[in-house]
């Protein structure tokens, strides 16, 4: 995680991004200090990546790799604001030891925006485009991590990330997801039925309040509390939702997954 001391919005990337909407700093601050030690009172370990005055979206850490088995594929932005993120996460990694050190880096070759758009299950790797990230680099992750990739189209600019349609609820298993099916094509739409019948499926007043961008250690599910939605579907299939208030960052189009990278390792 990536603490948001020079978080603000001063461009738009994305249609959640309204520079003339003022951001308050100190309440960013507590909320995204509140999510990090809510990892921490659930026993996960959380490693910080120092901000940079210039790089407002570096909070948004989700962004900067795709890490599976310590093998790390790199990101590179598709928005010129965003580029430099790259190489501060990479030299992250490189400095990283311990549990975090990297087995190995990959430099990609093409725009991909980590796990904004990749998604893990047990076996596969879920990929989004049309937005931001490029359909060759799903050939390119797939080469790398030698998994299965299943490309998802993206259509919904309010949905620019899969991470903003699509939470995978178990990385031990492939059918545990919960998504926004307006956020897909007709055709992805179909691809994501018949591979995850049981899937939690959002009404758009959840999607809207991105509670898709969520985070799941296989039985808790961090999620923006305006979600409330999908709390039930989440307790009936045995998960323990738990709501977290991100509202300063959701003016960055972003909510508790984009605020974190999972370093699998
Ligand atoms: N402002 C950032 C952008 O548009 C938000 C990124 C959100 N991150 C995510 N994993 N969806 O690039």
């Amino acid at each position: 995680m990536c603490p948001p001391e020079h978080f603000r919005v001063t461009y738009a990337i994305n249609p959640w991004m309204d520079p003339a909407k003022p951001v308050d700093l100190p309440l960013a601050v507590t909320q995204w200090q509140a999510l990090r030690d809510r990892y921490r009172a659930l026993g996960h370990t959380v490693d910080e990546l120092d901000p940079h005055p210039d790089l407002p979206d570096l909070v948004y850490a989700a962004n900067g790799s795709t890490v599976i088995d310590g093998r790390v594929l790199g990101a590179r932005f598709a928005h010129p604001e965003r580029r430099p993120e790259a190489a501060l996460h990479r030299e992250w990694h490189l400095r990283s030891s311990g549990a975090a050190a990297p087995v190995y880096f990959r430099e990609p070759e093409h725009v991909n925006e980590g796990e904004g758009d990749f998604a893990v299950t047990a076996g596969f790797l879920l990929a989004g485009r049309g937005f931001r990230s490029s359909p060759l680099s799903h050939a390119e992750a797939q080469e790398f991590f030698a998994r299965p990739v299943i490309g998802l189209d993206l259509v919904d600019p309010r949905f620019y990330h899969l991470d903003t349609a699509l939470c995978v609820l178990d990385d031990g298993r492939d059918d545990a997801v919960m998504y926004y099916p307006e956020a897909f094509s007709p055709g992805s739409r179909t691809v994501l039925a018949r591979l995850f019948p049981d899937a939690v499926l959002a009404e758009e007043a959840d999607a809207l309040a991105l509670g898709l961008n969520a985070v799941s250690d296989g039985h808790h599910v961090l999620l923006p509390r305006e979600a409330g939605g999908l709390f039930g579907p989440l307790r009936e299939r045995g998960y323990d939702p738990v709501p977290v208030e991100l509202g300063e960052l959701l003016k960055g189009g972003g909510s508790v997954k984009c605020c974190t990278g999972e370093l699998r390792s």
